[in-house]
């Protein structure tokens, strides 16, 4: 139910954030009572955190004993290679497997103005991302005589063009509501610098998708995970929708996770150099984790095992197999919230739009890695990145993970020189 106004001021008060109502009469009837509902939605106590957060007076962690991480190498694995693969095969014939895809991004690296996923990264016959990742999805699904759902987490921000743009084709032959099904990400207000939430262009309040990690509640909040449970799916596929050679369906890594007994399974490839920029699949105080490349010393990366293999040398690729009760346990607990300082255009206290030329406000977001300590234990594979990864990132003027490398690697995989 709507708070009253004087609620909303008085509430507004508590917290310092009265500038949300500077523009308040200017708006019509509709946008008032959208601002005030958005407003009584907020968790100031969060976002009073959040702000704590930036001025790094709660950023104390304790120090935390990292330890290398276990894998397999897909290709390494011998006979065990066929018995892993039939019990994945198993459960994907039995209809337990489904895949979702990550598409609530801005994609700002990329500068394309529309939904990452929509994006033509030049091939031949000018598939967008979604499309590619869709023909991978069917041509699995042939093969074991199912449709393998389709999630598909958008924002608040690109919603609206993602489905517009799936109805135009059809859906690639999928069924909305049927076997796929669209979903919207959590969101957090944006900050300036004194801790004030924004007011956007649009006279409401200035939010901001809340990160990958946001993905477990969501999944949980829009019922999506009861759902998969009614269709008696046990196992769901987490991807990023910006890498076209990802393999949703992977029978092999599927069976370990099910062998091992484990309720998350993940893929890795190796890193390029002891140094790439990417983060590492490592334990955390004995639980699993993913370490950024700025949180190693340049000694730990270097480290090797008895077989000249790097400790750390697993990277995360957003390869991610859960079980539909992992995502539940994940998304029960709040993730800390990273903070990255952006350029936003907001409303002033005269309602006249500011555009900043350089940062100046605060944006927090979960990354989905940080649930992984929720398990005891997870199974990591690790595959080819020439089969597996082909991110599309940044512009092609940047020269990596760009359109232009994805596009050579998928032309590659799929022979289409
Ligand atoms: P990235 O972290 O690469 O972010 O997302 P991005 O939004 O695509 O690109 P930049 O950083 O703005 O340039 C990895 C995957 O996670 C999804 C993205 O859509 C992509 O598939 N993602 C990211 C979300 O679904 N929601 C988010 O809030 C963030």
């Amino acid at each position: 139910m709507d708070k009253s106004l004087n609620e909303i001021k008085a509430l507004l008060k508590k917290y310092g954030q009265e500038q949300l109502l500077d523009n308040y009469d200017k708006l019509d009837d509709v946008k008032k009572k959208e601002l005030l509902k958005q407003i009584s939605e907020i968790d100031f106590q969060l976002v009073e955190h959040l702000y704590q957060t930036t001025k790094g007076t709660e950023n104390n962690h304790p120090v935390e004993e990292i330890t290398p991480m276990p894998y397999l190498d897909k290709y390494k694995l011998g006979e065990e290679y066929k018995y892993y693969e039939s019990i994945g095969k198993k459960a994907i014939k039995e209809g337990k497997l489904a895949a979702v895809t990550m598409a609530g991004g801005q994609g700002t690296r990329l500068g394309y103005d529309g939904p990452k996923g929509t994006y033509d990264i030049g091939l031949d016959s000018h598939k967008s991302l979604f499309e590619l990742l869709c023909d991978n999805l069917k041509e699995e699904g042939k093969k074991y005589g199912v449709i393998i759902p389709w999630f598909i987490m958008t924002s608040r921000e690109n919603n609206k063009a993602t489905v517009e743009f799936f109805e135009k084709h059809k859906y690639f032959g999928y069924q909305k509501d049927k076997n796929i099904f669209f979903f919207i990400q959590g969101e957090l207000p944006m900050i300036d610098t004194e801790g004030k939430i924004l007011i956007g262009e649009d006279g409401l309040i200035k939010l901001a998708a809340d990160g990958h990690g946001g993905i477990y509640e969501s999944l949980v909040k829009s019922g999506m995970t009861e759902k998969m449970r009614q269709m008696g799916v046990e196992w769901v596929f987490i991807g990023g929708v910006d890498n076209c050679l990802v393999k949703m369906v992977d029978p092999v890594l599927m069976g370990i996770a099910i062998d091992k007994k484990v309720t998350v399974a993940c893929k890795s490839v190796v890193k390029a150099n002891p140094h790439e920029k990417v983060g590492v699949f490592c334990r955390k105080n004995g639980k699993p984790n993913v370490i950024e490349y700025s949180e190693i010393t340049d000694e730990m990366a270097e480290m090797t095992d008895k077989d000249g293999e790097l400790l750390y040398g697993e990277s995360h690729i957003l390869c991610n197999l859960f079980s539909v009760e992992a995502i539940e346990r994940m998304g029960a607990n709040p993730l800390p919230y990273h903070i990255a300082y952006k350029k936003a255009k907001y409303l002033d206290k005269d309602g006249k739009l500011v555009v900043p030329d350089s940062p100046n406000a605060y944006k927090f977001e979960a990354f989905l890695f940080d649930a992984f300590g929720e398990v005891d234990d997870m199974a990591i594979l690790r595959v080819k990145r020439e089969e597996e990864f082909a991110p599309v990132k940044n512009s092609d003027d940047v020269g990596v993970d760009c359109p232009k490398t994805a596009r050579n690697l998928y032309k590659k995989f799929y022979h289409l020189d």
